[in-house]
């Protein structure tokens, strides 16, 4: 069914939706005519944001929130209830990004990292997913990244954060079930935006490395934004916003020990750039 017909309200809410892909997706839903909750750590960034959905013909609500503060996520849900009664799509966001291998990611990186990327998302769901059960109906959309799949070495702690966010919505799916709520989780591979900006690692050249991947994506925050509404549209439970992701993925699940061989070489390929 048509996205709009089952949320007739057009009601979303997008945490980090200051920039890059939370930007995007204000920008998508803006266009179709959705009210749009921008939250953020970032207060200029979120103007900036709602600047863009205004001009979009889009109705935007704006409201600081750290996602690792249970207090501001707490506070974000109680003011979307007030201000629109309720909410159709939720959409975790807000991230950062960090490289350095297991040994040598230090415990307050590990902390960092996990303290956004991951309890960031809980607290998202804590918060959100009782007002979405209750009002019988809605989508939550969380955003992993395909590196919480394909773990490769020295992105130790963003893996781990990854691939828990995609458990913690395997988990949810099935807790959900019955519910009326849907949900999505999102593992894209690289795509240009800012998140390198307060990229963490001990490693010299790798936030370089990344940055050259990024450059060099064939896909835009815009394609991936599309993907995820379409997906939420369809009620799409695993998004793979890249193409030859697919494929990886489905290796992985079915010969893992070949994907492993095939994620060493390709790794190895990439050192030697
Ligand atoms: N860009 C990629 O290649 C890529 C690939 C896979 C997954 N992702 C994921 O996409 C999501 C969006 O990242 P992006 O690439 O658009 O990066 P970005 O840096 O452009 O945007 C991230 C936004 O999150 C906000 N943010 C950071 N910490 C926050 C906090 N504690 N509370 C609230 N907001 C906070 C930032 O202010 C920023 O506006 C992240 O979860 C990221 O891990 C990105």
């Amino acid at each position: 069914m048509k996205l709009s017909k089952r949320f007739p309200e057009k009601r979303v809410l997008i945490t980090g939706a200051g920039s890059g892909l939370g930007r995007a997706l204000a920008e998508h839903f803006a266009r179709d005519g959705w009210r749009v909750g921008i939250a953020d750590v970032n207060e200029a960034a979120m103007g900036g944001t709602a600047r863009l959905v205004e001009q979009l013909g889009g109705e935007p609500l704006v409201r600081q929130c750290n996602v690792t503060v249970d207090e501001d996520m707490s506070a974000l849900a109680t003011g979307i209830k007030k201000h629109w009664g309720g909410v159709d799509i939720v959409i975790n966001n807000a991230g950062v990004s960090g490289g350095g291998t297991v040994t040598s990611t230090s415990t307050e990186d590990w902390r960092w990292m996990l303290e956004i990327n991951l309890l960031g998302v809980v607290r998202g769901c804590r918060e959100f997913v009782p007002m979405l059960t209750k009002q019988g109906g809605g989508h939550i959309v969380n955003i992993a990244s395909f590196a919480g799949i394909a773990n490769i070495p020295a992105m130790a702690s963003y893996n781990v954060a990854k691939a828990g966010v995609i458990a913690l919505s395997e988990t949810l799916r099935a807790e959900l079930d019955g519910t009326g709520v849907g949900i999505s989780v999102v593992c894209p591979s690289f795509f240009k935006t800012n998140l390198m900006t307060g990229f963490r690692s001990n490693i010299p050249g790798q936030q370089g490395w990344a940055e050259r991947v990024m450059e060099k994506s064939p896909i835009t925050a815009a394609d991936v934004a599309a993907k995820i509404a379409r997906a939420a549209e369809k009620e799409q439970f695993m998004v793979l916003t890249h193409k030859p992701t697919k494929a990886q993925y489905h290796l992985k699940r079915l010969a893992p020990e070949r994907y492993f061989r095939e994620l060493l070489k390709q790794v190895n390929k990439f050192q030697r750039r």
